[in-house]
């Protein structure tokens, strides 16, 4: 958990470095409509898709899957040959084994012939796999699970896999790689996984390039509660004395994104800010610390007016009794440990940085985790630019040559451009991501700049990115060219100086 734990420096270090915050928005606001998104319309997993599967015919060329898709620093994240369209995972939880039985579908389509095809799954004991309901062959090798349908699967054809699995779900690190996962304090169970831990608890194509939606049902002992993204749909009484309660994004989410707690928690209802419905779950021992993530309201606010209107329906935080190594900006919910919490600190800098996640790393997601930049720089600037926005007497230059002052070991290293897989949490990635950000605009100017960000955000929001997609922005609405610019700030050991300093 070394790279979580580091995820610390720069939140802290902009806390720091940071003035007081004011508690009023000085700026005169607009009220940005919220485009209501379409939901799912695809059928329940568990129904036969529309089309019969064609039966193999000697036009067909079915080859395997790949087992990766190839990313540059976990080549074995996510998988080749389908599309996820939809998990639909029905969990029930034994908080007296500490274990999961779960079902989970995966609708998907297939991109190529397959004879088979893989899913990442970690742990956990496997019990049935079927493909549009027929049973399936299957083989586990460490976190690959290689399935082979009955008939092969054409491309283009839209199939449902079906796993059946139980088990205590396990969170360890891969290969120096912090998996994270689902976590278990022996009391609250909660899901925390970037970059891979999706994979500990359902069977996943877990890589952030196949967004998909998501529907869970947690089936729970009454008593507790069971909480996760997107919008509450309902609970229903399940056998036993449990209850199932059950979610459903609105909006497609890369599989890190995912989170869930069961445990003792209430609901805080922040009510509606320029159309996005504000709800938060508390574990119930930190329910008083609620008015410490009130700027989350602000923040909807002012980002929606510098970025473009906040990219889903609802937003909120889930906050779990527990020492999380950080926070992380899972979709509509970003999930918060007590890490924070302590000493009564201000917490501003951290909450309205995973609320800028949700446009940058959620709604503009990465393609491959080594532009990590392109999350973790645009959401540390954008502490910055909400304290210039909310504090008349916040001077952002100052700020950011403090920043630009640290230990070159802490602020310049690693390249933010390529940190390596080990690193993609150094707090390099943070600080000099988010200096990159300032030495870009004071490059082009504020109108350019702020341009290039709301270009950046019309454009491929809900989409995914690399790293020449923003910087082809920025070239374009400034009308300058950029290489050498983005090459010294992204990728050459020494830190430039600011322009203009
Ligand atoms: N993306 C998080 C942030 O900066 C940091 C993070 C990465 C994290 N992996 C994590 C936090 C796992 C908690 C658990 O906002
Ligand atoms: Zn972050």
């Amino acid at each position: 958990m070394t790279a979580r734990l580091r995820h610390l420096g720069p939140v802290v270090v902009a806390a720091l470095l940071s003035a007081g915050c004011a508690s009023t928005i000085t700026v005169d606001l607009a009220s940005p409509s919220v485009t209501p998104e379409t939901g799912p319309t695809r059928p329940v997993a568990t129904s036969i898709p529309d089309e019969p599967r064609p039966t193999a015919t000697p036009t067909l060329d079915p080859q395997p899957g790949a087992a990766g898709v190839g990313d540059p620093y976990f080549p074995d994240l996510g998988n080749g040959g389908y599309d996820v369209a939809r998990y639909v995972v029905a969990l029930t939880w034994d908080p007296t084994t500490r274990e999961v039985t779960a079902t989970t579908h995966v609708e998907a389509t297939a991109t190529q012939d397959l004879s088979s095809f893989n899913l990442d799954l970690h742990g956990l004991v496997v019990d049935e796999v079927a493909v549009d309901g027929v049973t399936a062959s299957y083989r586990r090798d460490l976190d690959e699970m290689t399935i082979t349908p009955a008939t092969p699967l054409a491309t283009g054809t839209r199939f449902v896999t079906t796993i059946d699995y139980h088990g205590q779900p396990r969170a360890v690190p891969m290969g120096g790689v912090p998996i994270g996962g689902w976590f278990d304090d022996g009391d609250t169970v909660y899901v925390a996984g970037e970059p891979s831990g999706a994979q500990t608890w359902f069977p996943v194509n877990n890589h952030p390039s196949d967004r998909a939606f998501l529907r869970v049902e947690l089936t729970v002992p009454d008593g507790l509660t069971a909480v996760a993204n997107g919008r509450f749909v309902g609970t229903e009484p399940a056998a036993d004395n449990h209850t199932t309660w059950v979610y459903e994004t609105t909006d497609t989410l890369a599989p890190y994104l995912i989170t869930l707690a069961i445990g003792d928690f209430v609901e805080v209802d922040g009510g509606d800010v320029d159309g996005v419905q504000i709800r938060s779950w508390f574990e119930r021992s930190v329910a008083g610390e609620a008015a410490r993530f009130a700027a989350i309201a602000d923040g909807v606010r002012v980002f929606g007016r510098l970025f473009g209107p906040y990219p889903f329906e609802a937003y909120g935080v889930l906050v779990v009794d527990a020492s999380l190594g950080g926070a992380l900006e899972t979709q509509t919910l970003s999930i918060f440990g007590t890490d924070f919490l302590d000493r009564g600190a201000d917490i501003t800098d951290v909450v309205v940085h995973e609320l800028a996640h949700q446009w940058f790393g959620d709604d503009i997601a990465l393609a491959q985790w080594d532009d990590i930049w392109l999350n973790e720089g645009f959401a540390t600037y954008s502490e910055y630019l909400y304290r210039e926005q909310v504090e008349p007497l916040f001077d952002i230059d100052t700020a950011m040559a403090d920043l630009a002052a640290l230990d070159p070991a802490v602020v310049a290293l690693p390249v933010p451009g390529d940190p390596g897989p080990d690193q993609l949490f150094a707090a390099a990635v943070y600080l000099r991501g988010a200096l990159t950000l300032h030495a870009l605009r004071r490059t082009i100017g504020d109108n350019a700049f702020f341009t290039t960000l709301r270009h950046y955000v019309e454009t491929f929001g809900s989409a995914n990115v690399v790293t020449s997609d923003f910087t082809g922005i920025a070239e374009e609405i400034s009308g300058q060219r950029l290489d050498d610019f983005f090459e010294a700030w992204l990728h050459e050991e020494s830190l430039p100086p600011l322009p203009g300093s």
